[in-house]
């Protein structure tokens, strides 16, 4: 055994704190900081540690390196000192250096961390060595740090595998919060999955001595835990905090999302960006300033019907929470004025008996008060000459919460305002009437846009958009509700991509449906100059008419285009279901197109 210093060394000095510096092998042992607890008996023991600090002289410079007593030196600067009393030994070898550092720490109370260092340091220290009689490396190593040679050895082969990313999981054994016994079953799960342990934060989540270890091999096989949802999950069962029963039924669950979001992804249909214009079966999309743009109308035929939910004034955004769109900044009348100067551009194109729909919700100005765009909107359109013939309320059954601030006892309703050319040569369906007069149908009365991920809505029911099936007593129940894909409200839309934003004031299918059916007939044109992401399009596709669109936003034109498309496919799809149905009541259908359906849609309705 070597030994430090032949003879007595040891001299106390003062020296100033600026010339002492932790060695960098103590810094890479152990842990330092300055603790309440020293600082409290140092001020008994006279403003001195009892046992001074230990420093060498740094053979390069006029610097002291800190051996030991770094808790005590950063205590004492805490507590103002400017020089302090230190024990000088002179400074032997590198490496013995390090032994010395390691055996005045030895009565220090050290974290597992620490521990771990030291036997390092002994590994380091007591190498293997062949052939060298009454040397037994397992034995020294565990006479240095109080183990048996078992221990010691057990230790070194963990050490060796762990060594690295995993060295948390010998802190945590040198720590007594795991077990070998626990990181031996961890290992043989690293071993098998290698590829889940590439990195430390995996190590650290995957040796918490409270875990089942028998639960582990089952539970990595199926989950990931370097993704935090699949991790908590695993958590949770290796825990105990659920069944295996219950972990299995989670993870089928579980295998059903993640099937449903790869379907999802795998079905994207991208678009080319540098598009303006779409047409594909019966419907044609324009993007474009509808105050502007081109109105190009592929249907060699008037317009019948044009639906649409204008942007809410002054009041709120649609989805991108941007304050410089359409309406901002202008009181009622201004935006009354700019509206029917809008509308007054497209009735050049509108049928004489056509109508026009406007869906509108009024907002309050910066002072409080109502803006009353509406009352004035109406009296800008028939000052250009349309004539005011329906008035209706659009009920939401689920409506934004009522607003204290707003001092609004009600606001669970917008307006739809129908207007015409003539006063009362416009076209109506009675047939819807006799529909609605039958009280089967809902109508107005269901859905709104307002539900949770799962499809509910907030007041409870679910969310049940479309009553098309009513309306046309032909498709089926989880047809209509496939139709609800298309609400981009929802984080799980269809059409939308994940980048892209999301539209929150959508027209549910419902309304504009009703209003199609009242205003036009099959195959007529239905257009929609706040086309959005499209929710007028889809009612006109699946009711058999033809439509156009205008939407100013690429972002809401892209998401229409996917959803022309996939309406378009699916119609195609279900034209043989709508077929089988459609001749039990009427005996033929006629396809117009390879994409669309020609449905007699009033020929259709039966007693439900
Ligand atoms: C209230 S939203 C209508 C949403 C649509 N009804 C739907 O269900 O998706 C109004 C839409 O008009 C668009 N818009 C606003 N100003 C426009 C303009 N000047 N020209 C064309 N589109 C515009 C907005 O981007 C927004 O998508």
């Amino acid at each position: 055994m070597k030994v430090f210093f032949e003879k007595e060394v040891d001299s106390i000095q003062s020296i100033a704190i600026d010339k002492l510096v932790e060695h960098p092998y103590h810094k890479e042992v152990y842990e330092s900081s300055p603790s309440s607890m020293l600082e409290e008996s140092i001020k008994r023991t006279g403003d001195k540690p009892i046992y001074p600090i230990v420093v060498v002289p740094n053979p390069e410079n006029d610097m002291y390196w800190v051996v030991s007593g770094m808790g005590r030196l950063a205590t004492l600067v805490q507590l103002g000192q400017n020089e302090v009393e230190v024990k000088v030994l002179p400074y032997p070898c590198e490496e013995t250096v390090k032994n010395l550092i390691v055996d005045l720490n030895k009565q220090r109370i050290k974290t597992g961390k620490e521990k771990l260092m030291e036997f390092r340091h002994y590994c380091n220290m007591y190498p293997p060595k062949k052939g060298v009689r009454g040397y037994n490396r397992y034995e020294i190593i565990g006479k240095e740090l109080n183990l048996s040679k078992d221990q010691v050895k057990e230790l070194l082969i963990t050490n060796d595998f762990y060594c690295g990313e995993g060295d948390i999981v010998l802190e945590r054994i040198f720590d007594n919060t795991l077990s070998n016994n626990q990181a031996n079953t961890l290992k043989k799960c690293v071993e098998q999955q290698l590829e889940k342990f590439n990195s430390t934060d995996v190590f650290e989540k995957l040796s918490h001595g409270n875990f089942d270890f028998s639960r582990l091999d089952y539970g990595l096989k199926h989950l990931d835990p370097r993704d935090e949802t699949e991790y908590n999950l695993l958590k949770s069962y290796l825990t105990r905090g659920i069944t295996l029963m219950e972990f299995q039924k989670k993870l089928e669950q579980y295998g059903k999302v993640e099937n449903r979001v790869k379907n999802h992804e795998d079905n994207k249909i991208h678009i080319p960006s540098n598009i303006d214009e779409f047409t594909l079966g019966n419907a044609h999309i324009i993007k474009g300033d509808n105050t502007k743009v081109e109105f190009t109308n592929p249907y060699e035929k008037p317009v019948n019907c044009i639906i649409g939910s204008p942007p809410y004034g002054d009041r709120r955004t649609n989805g991108d929470g941007q304050r410089k769109e359409t309406g901002h900044g202008m009181n009622g009348q201004e935006y009354a004025v700019y509206l029917a100067e809008t509308y007054q551009k497209y009735v050049p194109f509108l049928a004489e008996d056509g109508s026009i729909y406007v869906i509108v919700d009024e907002y309050r100005l910066d002072n409080g008060s109502f803006s009353c765009y509406l009352e004035h909107f109406v009296i800008e359109m028939v000052k250009r000459g349309l004539f005011l013939v329906g008035r209706y309320i659009w009920w939401k059954d689920n409506p934004m919460p009522r607003s204290y601030a707003d001092k609004d006892m009600v606001a669970g309703y917008e307006m739809v305002y129908r207007f015409s050319k003539s006063s009362n040569d416009y076209y109506c369906n009675d047939d819807l009437f006799l529909e609605l007069d039958k009280t089967t149908i809902k109508g107005f009365q269901e859905g709104c846009t307002n539900s949770d991920k799962k499809g509910n809505t907030t007041r409870g029911t679910e969310y049940y958009q479309s009553h098309l099936k009513k309306l046309r007593n032909t498709l089926s129940d989880q047809t209509c509700r496939d139709i609800i894909k298309g609400n981009v409200a929802n984080p799980e839309d269809f059409f939308r991509q994940e980048e892209e934003k999301r539209h929150t004031s959508t027209s549910p299918i419902y309304l504009t449906s009703t209003l199609i059916l009242e205003s036009t007939r099959p195959n007529d044109v239905v257009v929609d100059i706040w086309n959005g992401v499209g929710n007028t399009m889809t009612s006109a596709l699946l009711l058999n008419r033809k439509y156009i669109g205008v939407e100013m936003e690429d972002n809401y034109f892209q998401q229409s285009v996917r959803r022309l498309i996939t309406t378009e496919q699916w119609l195609s799809e279900v034209t043989k279901e709508v077929k089988n149905t459609l001749k039990e009541y009427t005996g033929e259908i006629t396809p117009s197109s390879e994409f669309s359906i020609s449905i007699p849609v009033e020929q259709v309705y039966v007693e439900s």
